[in-house]
């Protein structure tokens, strides 16, 4: 039997969210924040925090510097129950972070990389990944030291039996570069980008389109919409569900969050159509407190939320 239900491999960083700055920034001039969160930032760790709230077993292989910022994101992770042994501490470097600017509906995000540029294929312990039914990489453009050896992990991983799936997230260089991502995309069998991405890597402005071109290329892709839910597509057959309405606070995370709910279905044989309900029921969760993990650690407030989705019409109740 597997040691855990996903092996996780991605970036571990801490986020700072500065809230109620003025709405406009000047050059040299000081401006102040109403308030601060300091959380769990990057899209791997958001994913495996919340996909053990859900209640798998995780294992999670990653990097941090030797400073305090890595401290507590190892903290803030281990907390939900995700296995940190192989996260690795390099000596003398910086761990990643991110400030977010929340500006409107919209924010800028400021991310210093730190060791998520350093971690590479040699620093993977293989046989502790391949310990799982099912693999998951986020943020592909941000695996920099990893990403030339991300099609040979892939592959590997598929052959050690595990299912696997990609999110790329965005790329902050607007490359998109689809030859390279394609011998990955050969080994992934659940793709999770949302609108714009999908619609950057197909090379077209409408979703639809997108869904058409990526699923010739994979066998199911998922694509995450906002406010307007998620759709699927494997081969010819089309599936959608719409978003869970909610008071919205902020859609940081709600796409790993969505990642989340849509695999926890989906690694237990679920259908489609149940896998993207319980995908937009996670990615609700998460857009109605602050920062990507505050409504999942609030244990009493994550089972009410989940509790009532599941019970409204329409919803099923698979585990
Ligand atoms: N305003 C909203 N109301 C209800 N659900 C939402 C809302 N925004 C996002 N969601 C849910 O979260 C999912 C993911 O959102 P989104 O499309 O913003 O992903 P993303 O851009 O990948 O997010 P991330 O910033 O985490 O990478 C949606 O498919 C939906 O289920
Ligand atoms: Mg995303």
């Amino acid at each position: 039997m597997p040691n855990f239900d996903v092996s996780v491999v991605g970036e571990l960083n801490l986020d700072l969210i500065f809230h109620g700055l003025p709405p406009q920034l000047e050059l040299d001039g000081e401006h102040l924040a109403e308030g601060l969160t300091v959380t769990l930032g990057s899209s791997s760790a958001i994913f495996a925090h919340n996909l053990a709230l859900l209640g798998n077993k995780v294992g999670f292989s990653s990097a941090v510097g030797d400073d305090a910022f890595g401290e507590i994101c190892l903290q803030r992770l281990g907390e939900s129950g995700t296995d940190v042994s192989r996260v690795r501490r390099f000596p003398g470097k910086l761990s990643g972070v991110t400030a977010i600017l929340p500006s409107g509906k919209k924010r800028y995000i400021l991310t210093y990389p730190g060791t998520m540029f350093t971690m590479s294929y040699e620093d993977l312990d293989l046989d502790y990944i391949f310990g799982a039914k099912h693999f998951h990489v986020s943020s592909y453009f941000l695996q920099r030291a990893l990403r030339p050896a991300l099609p040979t992990l892939f592959r590997q991983t598929q052959e050690a039996g595990l299912s696997t799936s990609l999110d790329t997230n965005d790329d902050p260089e607007d490359l998109w570069a689809a030859a390279d991502l394609d011998q990955v995309l050969k080994y992934v069998d659940v793709f999770l980008p949302n609108a714009h991405e999908a619609c950057k890597i197909a090379r077209t402005d409408n979703v639809h389109r997108a869904a058409k071109i990526m699923s010739e290329k994979v066998r199911l892709v998922v694509i995450k919409r906002g406010a307007h839910g998620a759709l699927a597509r494997r081969g010819s057959e089309v599936f959608s569900a719409s978003a869970i309405p909610v008071d919205f606070v902020d859609a940081i995370g709600a796409g790993d969050s969505f990642d989340a709910g849509f695999l926890h279905r989906y690694i237990r044989g679920a259908r489609i159509e149940d896998c993207l309900q319980f995908g937009n029921i996670a990615g609700a969760l998460s857009a109605t407190r602050a920062g990507g993990t505050a409504a999942f650690r609030d244990a009493e407030y994550r089972a009410r939320f989940l509790k009532e989705r599941l019970a409204s019409p329409g919803a099923t109740s698979f585990p």
